[in-house]
């Protein structure tokens, strides 16, 4: 193909370029993941047979060569393979020389990215808040807490109940501090080989005789889930974080699932032209009242909390690890049923 290599690379979508007559002359990465299949396998494929939108790709794909001007397919179900069909948008642009180029938009892909990347940002952002914050608030909070014990010595009744209070809405505001400080002081992690299943079974004995006694944790793990590329201490950091949060909504009896499998569909390429593949993933999945709708875009943002003496951080600590390690975090959420998927990456060629 003469197209731009770096720009078809680039693409963060799955796209094919159409020859005459119908027939796939080249597929991008996503494009692999998305169809399931080689490039190999598909270069020369009648592509009516294999990507079939609503109203017939033939169709489309005539308009576009009898009108030499692009088309796009809003809204419309692309049924690749045997699988359910997808919701897309279509995108079919002449090259001028014949051939179509076809980008292919999966509305449930493009609404996970554009989330993934908003909590990439909002992680960023509160790293330098969180030092200023912890520094300013903390000492100056010592000499209050300090001064209230000291005044609490000489009263008693009513008066030292005040002082009391001052006590215990210090140490509060302490705790807080420490969670925001956890921002600023996360080194960088140190990735190696490591066994997601291991990470997963700690972090689920710890919950089980913790926070979430109250529930039910069932395993589904994939037993030949390759090793990931990560930092072992940070990922179990981020697996209790997301299991406090479900055992904090879920009921007595009430059951969180984990669950792993690997799925090489979700792949983003970097500007560079080199691509993230994070084909490990790890579900985890509460019965529990589901996130509330008017959090849904923001959830990931520092500070954002539904609950009561919430801090809103765990999720941006989440996000800001999962980021950390080139992965995605990515979160569907209806009533009885709120997944987080964690996506990650495999170690590098040669380790
Ligand atoms: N599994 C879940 N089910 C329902 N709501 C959730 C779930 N996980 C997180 N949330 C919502 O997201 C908010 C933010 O979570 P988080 O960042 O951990 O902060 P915090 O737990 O301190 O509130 C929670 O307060 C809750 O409203
Ligand atoms: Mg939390």
């Amino acid at each position: 193909m003469t197209a731009e290599p770096a720009i078809w690379s680039a693409l963060p979508l799955p796209a094919l370029i159409v020859g005459a007559p119908d027939t796939i002359d080249a597929v991008n990465g996503p494009a692999e993941g998305f169809l399931n299949r080689s490039a190999r396998a598909l270069r020369g494929a009648d592509v009516c047979r294999i990507v079939r939108p609503d109203g017939g790709m033939d169709a489309a794909l005539g308009r576009v060569r009898r009108n030499a001007a692009p088309l796009t397919l809003h809204d419309t179900d692309v049924a690749v393979g045997p699988g359910p069909s997808i919701r897309c948008d279509l995108h079919l642009a002449p090259l001028g020389d014949d051939r179509i180029l076809v980008l292919v938009a999966p509305q449930e892909i493009a609404g996970r990215l554009n989330r993934a990347r908003s909590s990439r940002r909002a992680a960023r952002s509160v790293i330098g808040l969180a030092e200023m914050l912890a520094h300013e608030i903390k000492n100056p909070l010592a000499g209050i807490t300090g001064a209230a014990q000291l005044l609490s010595m000489n009263l008693s009744g009513d008066d030292a109940e005040l002082t009391d209070l001052i006590v215990a809405e210090s140490r509060r505001i302490v705790k807080l501090l420490e969670e925001v400080e956890q921002f600023g002081n996360l080194r960088p992690p140190q990735r190696r080989a490591i066994n997601v299943h291991d990470v997963l079974d700690r972090a689920r004995k710890s919950a089980m005789v913790g926070y979430a006694a109250h529930m039910e944790l069932v395993e589904r793990y994939d037993p030949s889930l390759p090793h990931a590329w990560a930092d072992p201490d940070q990922l179990q950091q981020v697996v209790l974080n997301l299991l406090r949060n479900a055992a904090q909504v879920g009921k007595q009896g009430g059951t969180i699932t984990l669950r792993t499998f690997y799925e090489t569909g979700l792949r983003v390429s970097r500007p560079d032209g080199s691509g993230d593949a994070a084909p490990l993933q790890i579900e985890i999945t509460d019965d529990g009242p589901g996130i509330p709708p008017e959090m849904a875009n923001n959830l990931f943002e520092p500070f954002v909390s539904g609950r009561e003496n919430g801090t809103g951080l765990g999720l941006s600590l989440v996000a800001k690890i999962v980021a950390e390690h080139d992965g995605w975090i990515t979160t569907e959420s209806v009533p009885g049923r709120t997944t987080f998927r964690i996506s990650l990456p495999m170690p590098p060629r040669g380790t």
